[in-house]
């Protein structure tokens, strides 16, 4: 009898710790669904972002200050210099017609869809690599119908994406015809281009500024490199480059190779190319040494030489196209110049690094 009432004793203690305990756990998750945490993005969360940024950026890159080595510009052209440079362009004519009436349209991103499709159905080229990258791997999910018209292309791949494409199409002839770098190169420097575009884009809305001319300049700036032979083919390897010489930046070595660098090149041809003048200053200005020497531009100008710049560093930084691991010192002020915060580095974020990788993607499909 005894044994059996300290059994039941035994029982009844532990079935009301049991339940005493449930209640309390009940009471912790009533707590917890009660009161959602105060801060939507916790601590950890930011953390996670600031890393995984900071685990994109490049560890090591030579910075290079263009006040203590100047590169030439346009300006310091003598007339002949100039002639013989124009006269080397005219091999180098542009596809005239719907491609370039297109990027007009493209610079308004109001554009209609339907408008702009007509305008690239007319260029059988175009029409032709848009439907291509539309029905890539990247771009169309396994089992989904294919993509036959230009217009749902369009909208598949989005308004930025179409002028890279678009500026390669329109640019491709010109490049293949330089027979200045190989096909490997080419592209590498198509990646850099198209990822200096997007950061660019990306800069200038933040900015409150107009995104198209930044996306264009962006894909531009670098457009002389393409009729600029290899540094290194002219002088031989590159590790026989004196002490001294790789101290120099590579903008100003290349003046030192071939008499003028990318941007006199690129500038003048996007001038003879009758493009807007907006678009060949930055190309011609965007490794300046100073930008006090901005001053006197017309309206606008320097903004989009300052976004073209910051989108090229952080290109730079991030080296998702493996771009030299090299930087062009830029002061707070080009930053000012923009109303964005300085350092660069923290102009970087996650979907800056999301919108590169899908470029990354793209530009390997093309
Ligand atoms: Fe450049
Ligand atoms: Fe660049």
């Amino acid at each position: 009898m005894s044994y059996a009432l300290i059994f039941l004793g035994i029982l009844i203690f532990v079935l009301l710790f049991s339940w005493a305990k449930d209640r309390e756990s009940k009471e912790e998750l009533k707590e917890v669904e009660v009161d959602p945490p105060a801060d939507p993005l916790p601590l950890w969360d930011q953390t996670l972002v600031k890393e995984t940024v900071e685990n994109r950026l490049r560890q090591s890159v030579k910075i290079f200050c263009l006040r203590k080595h100047r590169p030439r510009i346009v300006n310091d052209l003598s007339p002949e210099e100039r002639e013989r440079l124009l006269k080397g362009f005219r091999a180098r004519a542009l596809p005239s017609g719907a491609s370039l009436r297109l990027s007009k349209l493209l610079k308004d991103h109001l554009a209609d869809s339907r408008e702009v499709s007509r305008l690239a159905a007319t260029d059988p080229v175009l029409s032709a690599k848009l439907l291509e990258v539309a029905n890539s791997a990247y771009c169309r999910p396994s089992g989904a119908a294919r993509v036959t018209s230009v217009h749902r292309a369009i909208l598949i791949l989005g308004f930025n994406q179409v002028r890279t494409i678009l500026f390669q199409t329109i640019f491709r002839e010109a490049v293949m015809n330089s027979g200045e770098l190989d096909p490997e190169e080419i592209k590498k420097l198509w990646g850099h281009s198209a990822g200096v575009s997007v950061v660019a884009g990306q800069l200038a809305m933040k900015a409150g500024l107009p995104e198209g001319q930044a996306i264009t300049a962006g894909l531009l700036h670098d457009i002389g490199k393409f009729f600029l032979p290899p540094a290194k083919e002219d002088h031989g390897l590159s590790m026989a480059l004196s002490p001294e010489e790789l101290e120099i930046p590579p903008v100003v070595l290349e003046d030192k190779i071939h008499g003028n660098n990318h941007m006199i090149v690129g500038g003048l041809l996007c001038s003879f190319w009758h493009l807007p003048k907006e678009i060949v200053m930055t190309v011609a200005y965007h490794h300046l040494p100073s930008f006090s020497d901005l001053r006197g531009l017309p309206e606008g100008v320097a903004e989009l030489v300052a976004l073209v710049s910051i989108a090229d560093y952080i290109c730079h930084l991030l080296g998702f196209f493996e771009e030299e691991p090299i930087l062009y010192e830029l002061s707070p002020w080009v930053c000012e110049t923009v109303g964005l915060s300085y350092p660069i580095k923290n102009l970087v974020g996650p979907e800056m690094i999301k919108e590169l990788e899908k470029t990354q993607l793209l530009v390997s499909a093309i």
